[in-house]
């Protein structure tokens, strides 16, 4: 079954859309304004990447999409629809893997399609564990597998759902280097099978170029959008490339760590 949203966007969903939105949070240390004046569109079936220093509300980003934390301006729609919560068309995937200790594998990919009452629940799981590359793993608890293995298991989950777009909250930050490649080709796998709808945060601006069709860079207290840099390159990419490296370039001086010393109170 298709919605009309689903059909106005010949076929796709996901298309996320950000207007004027701005979040402050009131605190004990008083009021921290954590976003303003945000503009963006995320087109459906599309992989966007955020990149930006600590603390400039990435994070705070992805949650307002998702529904976990309310705007204090503006407003966030998925396909033309406003998101006033949480919903399953929106998966999120947290830099630690969030995975549930006493349930395995197997189980853990099944619980949102059993809490949805889905048919064959434990079947799609499998299908899941077969694309994140897990088969035969369905059995182990999660303390039983890699760091890169539990977070492959929580894509597994995240897209068993089969969310409109999904949000991923530095995915791939606890990783080595090589786990952490491999993995980028894992999920554009997916992504390229699936399109959904991706936006990711990163503090690779190499992972970000390799991934993206565009990367948003934002910029601190508060966040606020600095630039959107669009990623014109075909796919597979090569890391090497002369056109590669330039984007590199491009963002590094926009992010100002082209190599210059920093002032040092300012962290990424
Ligand atoms: N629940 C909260 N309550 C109060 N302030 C918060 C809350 N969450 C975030 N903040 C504040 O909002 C600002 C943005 O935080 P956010 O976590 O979105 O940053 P970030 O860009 O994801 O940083 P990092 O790269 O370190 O993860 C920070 O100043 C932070 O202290
Ligand atoms: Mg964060």
């Amino acid at each position: 079954m298709v919605n009309s949203a689903y059909d106005s966007l010949n076929g796709r969903r996901g298309q996320i859309e950000l207007k004027n939105v701005g979040k402050k949070y009131k605190t004990n240390i008083g009021e921290v304004h954590a976003l303003s004046d945000i503009n963006l569109t995320i087109e459906a079936g599309s992989y966007v990447s955020l990149i930006g220093a600590s603390g400039c509300g990435k994070s705070t980003m992805l949650r307002v999409i998702a529904g976990l934390t309310p705007l204090t301006a503006g407003s966030v729609t998925l396909d033309g629809k406003e998101i006033d919560g949480p919903g399953s068309d929106r998966g999120f995937v947290f830099q630690e893997h969030a995975l549930f200790p006493w349930l395995t594998i197997r189980q853990n990919v099944a619980f949102g399609l059993k809490e949805a009452r889905k048919q064959n629940a434990n079947d799609e799981a499998d299908k899941w564990l077969e694309i994140t590359g897990l088969t035969g793993f369905g059995n182990a608890f999660p303390h039983q597998l890699s760091g890169g293995m539990c977070q492959r298991a929580c894509l597994a989950r995240s897209l068993a759902m089969n969310p409109a777009a999904l949000l991923l909250d530095e995915p791939l930050g606890a990783l080595d280097a090589f786990t952490r490649m491999y993995m980028q080709d894992e999920i554009l796998r997916v992504w390229e099978n699936r399109k959904t709808t991706m936006l990711m945060v990163t503090h690779d601006v190499d992972e970000a170029i390799y991934m993206s069709d565009c990367v948003v860079l934002l910029s601190p207290r508060p966040g606020r959008i600095e630039k959107t840099v669009e990623i014109e390159l075909p796919r597979p990419r090569d890391r090497n490339d002369d056109r590669f490296i330039s984007y590199r370039k491009t963002i590094l001086e926009s992010l100002h760590f082209a190599g210059f010393r920093r002032e040092p109170d300012f962290y990424i």
